[in-house]
């Protein structure tokens, strides 16, 4: 397994490219099921999770290329109705093929996703969406299954304890689309990613209004066409490497952005410091003062969000006071504050929120990667650490950051990747 080696205390400067949005180009391989040709998918991420849906989507009969930033997907051979354990186990996003399967094939058998490092991972809201178009759903021996003759178009809502889902508004829609007649989900997700999806399948032929709202009307129809579709950029990419700027106090231009996609992550990192200019698909980041703290809860967009909580909890970590954190999306996801504390932070987690207390350096040490974005932090971490720090499991950061390494030391960064069996580090 890979491991990265990250000698802290160089400043990055120049500009970055951010890549496709991981969590827009899952639902949208998904969404290409829907149609009756090939659809291409330009500015994707080289990700595992991207191939791992390639896998899957071929796994049921589609045909997948993958290459130089576009994904192909031909859903000719789309018949298979089962998505196997060791798929879904690998990656949750699997279950995005559930929505397709009850729209084309009037059945299902996934797997049930487990919980994973950031806590537990229910899917009652997908299952009820599926419920309320006429599916009938059973689950036994760990496998969903589902059936359906006919979808049929009703009202009701996604909302769930924690507020929206991501995941359930964008299997579900992608069922209600070629479903009998009007659906009208409420409480549906915000986020840009499911904006972008209702892009692809309005292009498609679908009928959808209210994109970007918490209510979505859709019109069933027939069919729907393949076609091309750009993916967005990623905003949590972008987040990250804004933090990285602002953390190491250098200047980095990120090119290919959408400020718009990135409000209260921008807000928040200004607040502890970071000066952030906006361009023409372009974000500049730099840090003149100290690090300040802040009070934050993560929240559905337009909220700060989940996926950038360990990235601003390691500059909250040198910050001039004491911040907290708090989850209102998954109370568990602190899984990287036992690494930062071991590279010398003073982090305390009770119930769904970490007090920070900003010390004055961290320092190197061997790490292990986890939740990929609590991975992120430790890389993060790891540019501002005193000495050497080591990264385990890195392959957690692959699933959802394009060649971090080679963007980060293309900015200065004294990172590098090492195989197994390559030279350790002595301490
Ligand atoms: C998406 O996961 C993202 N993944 C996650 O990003 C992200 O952390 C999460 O949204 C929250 O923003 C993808 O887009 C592939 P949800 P998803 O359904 O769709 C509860 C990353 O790092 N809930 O919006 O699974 C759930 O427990 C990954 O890129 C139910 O109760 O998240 C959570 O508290 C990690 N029942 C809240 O809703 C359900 O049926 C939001 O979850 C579904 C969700």
């Amino acid at each position: 397994m890979d491991r990265f080696y990250i000698t802290g205390g160089h400043p990055l400067r120049g500009t970055v490219p951010i890549s496709g949005a991981k969590n827009a180009t899952l639902p949208l391989m998904a969404a290409a099921l829907l149609c009756d040709g090939p659809s291409v998918l330009t500015n994707a991420p080289d990700l595992r999770d991207v191939d791992t849906m390639a896998q899957v989507l071929a796994a049921v009969g589609a045909s997948v290329t993958v290459d130089q930033g576009q994904v192909i997907v031909d859903p000719a051979g789309f018949d298979h109705p089962e998505a196997p354990y060791d798929m879904v186990r690998k990656m949750r996003a699997s279950i995005y093929v559930l929505g397709p399967m009850l729209a084309r094939l009037g059945c299902a058998k996934v797997s049930m996703p487990g919980g994973c490092a950031i806590g537990a991972r229910p899917i009652d809201l997908h299952l009820r969406g599926f419920e309320a178009l006429g599916a009938e759903i059973a689950i036994e021996h760990g496998d969903i299954l589902a059936k359906v003759p006919r979808l049929r178009g009703s009202d009701f809502s996604l909302s769930g304890p924690s507020g929206s889902s991501i995941g359930a508004t964008a299997n579900v829609l992608m069922a209600a689309v070629l479903a009998e007649g009007q659906t009208i989900i409420r409480g549906a997700a915000l986020e840009p990613e499911i904006v972008d999806l209702i892009d692809f399948l309005t292009q498609a032929g679908a009928q959808i209004e209210g994109a970007g709202t918490s209510t979505l009307t859709i019109e069933g129809v027939d069919s729907l066409s393949g076609h091309e579709h750009r993916v967005i950029p990623d905003r949590i990419e972008a987040g990250t490497f804004l933090a990285a700027g602002a953390l190491t106090k250098g200047d980095v231009t990120l090119e290919g952005v959408e400020p718009d996609h990135m409000g209260r992550t921008i807000e928040l990192l200004e607040e502890v410091g970071a000066d952030i200019e906006q361009g023409e698909g372009t974000l500049r980041v730099t840090r003149d003062g100290p690090l300040q703290p802040v009070a934050v809860r993560t929240l559905p967009y337009p909220g700060f969000p989940t996926d950038m909580q360990a990235q601003l909890m390691v500059l909250c970590s040198l910050a001039e006071g004491d911040s907290t954190l708090t989850e209102t999306i998954y109370p568990e996801r602190f899984i990287h504050v036992s690494e930062l504390n071991r590279m010398g932070a003073d982090i305390h987690v009770f119930s769904a929120t970490a007090t920070v207390r900003g010390v004055e350096r961290l320092s190197g040490a061997p790490v292990m990667a986890s939740d990929l974005r609590a991975s992120a932090a430790l890389v993060l971490a790891g540019l501002i650490a005193e000495g050497v720090t080591e990264i385990l499991r890195v392959y957690h950061i692959d699933r959802g950051y394009e060649r971090i390494e080679e963007k980060m030391a293309s900015l200065g960064a004294h990172i590098r990747r090492a195989g197994p069996g390559e030279v350790e580090v002595d301490w």
